[in-house]
């Protein structure tokens, strides 16, 4: 069981914050899952308020126990759900001013197929992330994939063990409520209908990831390609390119446009000539959108 956890990240951290600074559309993202958490990231701060404004706790205030503290990103391939993950978990830790602690379950290991081994691993997750969780610590839990793992139950060709390990993953989530809002778990899926009914129905929030629209991907080439003095035509020219046509009947995604077209445009005027819209008109006709995932 080594190589359990991919890595765990110490919150808040510089470059994680550089790179969530680069993303198109976080912010609206971020404001809703933290309007959702933060009721109860910090219990003792909200029953002192209903203290002093209302002389008691108030019922609904006590009932924010029973909230569970899980966010799912749901949204095609390479729309940015496992960088956005650890974004709002670095810019939580941030505005709740603690140190944080970002654990990714491996989907290595679950790439195995090690059946036999799903409850176990789940087990061990939830485990680490309570070590983690303290008074000052918020712990973060990302299960990335998760649909690999918490495929809805009713599935018949679905293994006993599989089962075992889904129930075992509601029983965790419903367990961390117990940590009182210094755990918080993240699931993305790039199939929604695929997880279980019981586990969607626990998040606080599901937030839905897209592929760029028209002014998104204007906005990344702008981003991505500042210092080469484009033309607003230019910019034009390269969004309607990347959008949806007959020819591609789904637009490029954030990834595709990020970590193939450019670098691919750099490749072609690297290191002869300086980049330009030539090699980057050249690079979108060699590379075509991913297919989306249904
Ligand atoms: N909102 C965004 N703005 C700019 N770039 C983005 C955005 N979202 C994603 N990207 C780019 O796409 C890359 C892939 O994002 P990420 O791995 O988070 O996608 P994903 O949704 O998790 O995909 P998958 O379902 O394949 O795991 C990022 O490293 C980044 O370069
Ligand atoms: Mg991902």
């Amino acid at each position: 069981m080594e190589n359990l956890f991919d890595n765990i990240s110490y919150l808040p951290q510089e470059d994680i914050n550089t790179r969530t600074e680069s993303l198109i559309g976080f912010e609206s993202k971020y404001d809703r899952a933290y309007s959702n958490l933060k009721l109860f990231l910090d219990p003792d701060a909200i029953q002192d308020w209903s203290k002093k404004h209302h002389g008691t706790i108030l019922p609904i205030v006590k009932q924010l126990e029973e909230k569970y503290s899980l966010i799912i990103l749901e949204g095609d391939a390479g729309t940015g759900k496992t960088v956005s993950a650890e974004g709002i978990a670095d810019r939580m830790a941030r505005d709740m001013k603690k140190e944080g602690r970002f654990i990714k379950l491996s989907t290595r290991v679950r790439g195995e197929g090690l059946h036999g081994q799903m409850s176990n691993l789940v087990n061990d997750a939830f485990e680490k992330l309570s070590t983690e969780a303290g008074k000052k610590r918020l712990a973060f839990l990302l299960i990335d994939e998760a649909d690999a793992i918490a495929t809805t139950r009713g599935t018949s060709q679905m293994h006993q063990e599989e089962k075992a390990a889904v129930n075992t993953l509601i029983q965790k989530i419903d367990e961390i409520r117990k940590l009182k809002g210094r755990a918080i778990v993240f699931m993305s899926t790039n199939r929604l209908h695929y997880l279980d009914e019981a586990i969607i129905r626990r998040a606080a929030v599901v937030l839905s990831f897209e592929r760029p629209n028209k002014e998104e991907r204007i906005e990344l080439f702008q981003k991505s390609l500042a210092g080469l003095d484009l033309s607003p035509e230019d910019l034009n020219q390269l969004a309607d390119l990347t959008g949806q046509k007959d020819s591609n009947p789904v637009g490029y995604s954030f990834s595709d446009l990020r970590l193939k077209v450019l670098p691919e445009a750099l490749a072609k005027a690297y290191p002869q000539y300086p980049l330009g819209m030539e090699h980057i008109l050249d690079a979108i006709k060699t590379i075509p959108p991913s297919p989306e995932i249904t």
